[in-house]
């Protein structure tokens, strides 16, 4: 009989009928461990600040705080959630590019430290301030980077075609003119890559140049105490045999990629949108980071070198998929198992996409599996399609891979499905009630950190 986290799934459907997404409470701590021993060992003025969005509640932030990680938070809720976990507002970062009056009083008041957004975001922050007598502890979120294709156009934002950050040409007449703003305390900079970033060339890129404005920053006020360098950090939703045979299979263009233009092949062959493997998975980014080499100034120095010749700032990191991604885990119910697009394999299950919004934004080739019963001679590889009214619903748009030809009411179980894939999309379309999370302890309570919709929950 299958486990799942320490429990027969038999168990967890029985009594929580499907669809069904659990999260592991321990996996979400060693995960956070992961970066700050990465910290520890490598730069000690190293912190994570979980990326609050990725997945959300209380008792979740509270196991952040006693891993002695902040957060960044992005919104009212996500601030409030954080607060009533008990996370000290100063190991709080605010983002977010539409950040409410209400909320920078908040953050000014609890001396949380915001990350401007934009000029206009900083005027506001200087105004408030003033009005509140306070004074902000301010980092300067930059983008303009080119940087060229490093992930899905929907979640790279620090691009020159972003909401997000103040173009990089803006700040050097803003660093000259920093007298505008005595209710501010600029502390640094902050970027955001973007989501899912494989490579550490684009990190070394942004870090190289946020040291140099550092340097500027320290002509200007004595000191640069603080550098962001935002999330992204990857994971690995297939090994390295898998990335290259996906990658092959759909060069070869014979229906093993749905590909509604996503993700996939350009016509010169090279490969569009974002990566599903890195030789770097979640913390150990942060070490290459950390191992690597930046140019300043025109000169190449060890990452930890030019560091230290910024008198060794704070560095923080927001990671949130790589906290929390495969922590989480889906069950839902097969409807049938038909063709579409000619000759292909085709399983309906009973959950929409908007459950599972990874696969309409990004695509991911997330990891499926049977639950019960034996294996059949050959894998049965197919697409996966929900069960919403409109032709975007697809949960898999790589043909994966499944144990046996499965059959009705048969579970199907994804794997990495703890960040982001539930919940960001989640709605009542079609009058479906939302699915519901559990948060699995180590000893095996459950905290619900949503419940599955009743009825009246559609007109609430
Ligand atoms: C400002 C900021 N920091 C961190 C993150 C977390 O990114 P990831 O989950 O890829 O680590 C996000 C994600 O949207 C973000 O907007």
């Amino acid at each position: 009989m299958t486990e799942l986290l320490g429990r027969p799934a038999a168990d967890w459907i029985a009594e929580q009928g499907l669809p069904l997404h659990l999260t592991s409470l321990p996996r979400i701590r060693e995960n956070v461990r992961a970066f700050t021993r990465v910290f520890r060992d490598l730069y000690p003025r190293g912190a994570v600040r979980y990326a609050v969005k990725a997945c959300a509640h209380p008792v979740l932030l509270a196991a952040i705080r006693a891993e002695g990680a902040g957060a960044d938070v992005a919104s009212p809720f996500e601030a409030r959630m954080a607060l009533q976990a008990g996370l000290d507002p100063r190991t709080l970062d605010l983002n977010g590019n539409c950040k409410e009056d209400e909320l920078i009083r908040e953050a000014l008041a609890s001396r949380m430290l915001i990350v401007a957004d934009s000029a206009e975001e900083l005027a506001l922050v200087e105004a408030t301030a003033r009005a509140m007598g306070r004074r902000a502890r301010v980092l300067l979120r930059l983008s303009g980077f080119h940087l060229g294709g490093v992930t899905g156009e929907a979640i790279f934002t620090a691009g020159p075609w972003s909401k997000f950050g103040i173009p990089l040409a803006e700040i050097p007449p803003l660093l000259e003119n920093l007298g505008a703003y005595p209710s501010v305390r600029f502390l640094g900079f902050h970027t955001h890559i973007g989501s899912q970033i494989t490579r550490v060339e684009p990190y070394l890129a942004v870090l190289g140049r946020m040291v140099e404005l550092g340097r500027v920053l320290r002509d200007r006020t004595g000191a640069c105490p603080v550098l962001n360098l935002g999330g992204g950090f990857p994971v690995n939703y297939l090994e390295e045999p898998a990335w290259d045979e996906l990658r092959r299979r759909t060069a070869a263009r014979d229906g093993f990629s749905w590909n509604l233009g996503l993700a996939g092949l350009d016509a010169d062959g090279v490969w569009q949108g974002e990566a599903y493997h890195s030789p770097w998975p979640k913390e150990q980014m942060v070490e290459a980071i950390l191992r690597g080499t930046v140019t300043v100034d025109g000169e190449a120095l060890p990452v930890l070198r030019a560091l230290e010749s910024l008198d060794t700032p704070e560095l923080l990191v927001e990671p949130g998929r790589a906290i929390a991604e495969d922590a989480g885990l889906t069950l839902c119910r097969v409807a049938h198992v038909r063709r579409a697009g000619g000759a292909h394999n085709l399983v309906t299950v009973e959950m929409g996409v908007l459950s599972h919004a990874d696969a309409m934004l990004e695509g991911l080739p997330n990891r499926w599996d049977i639950l019960e019963g034996p294996d059949d001679p050959e894998p049965f590889e197919t697409f996966v399609a929900g069960n919403l009214c409109f032709s975007g619903d697809l949960l898999a748009r790589f043909q994966t891979r499944l144990r046996r030809r499965p059959r009705r009411g048969d579970t199907l179980l994804i794997r990495d499905t703890g960040a982001y894939t539930a919940h960001f999309m989640a709605s009542n379309a079609n009058a479906y009630p939302r699915p519901p999370r559990l948060l699995v302890h180590g000893d095996g309570d459950v905290t619900v950190m949503k419940r599955r919709d009743r009825y009246e929950d559609l007109f609430a």
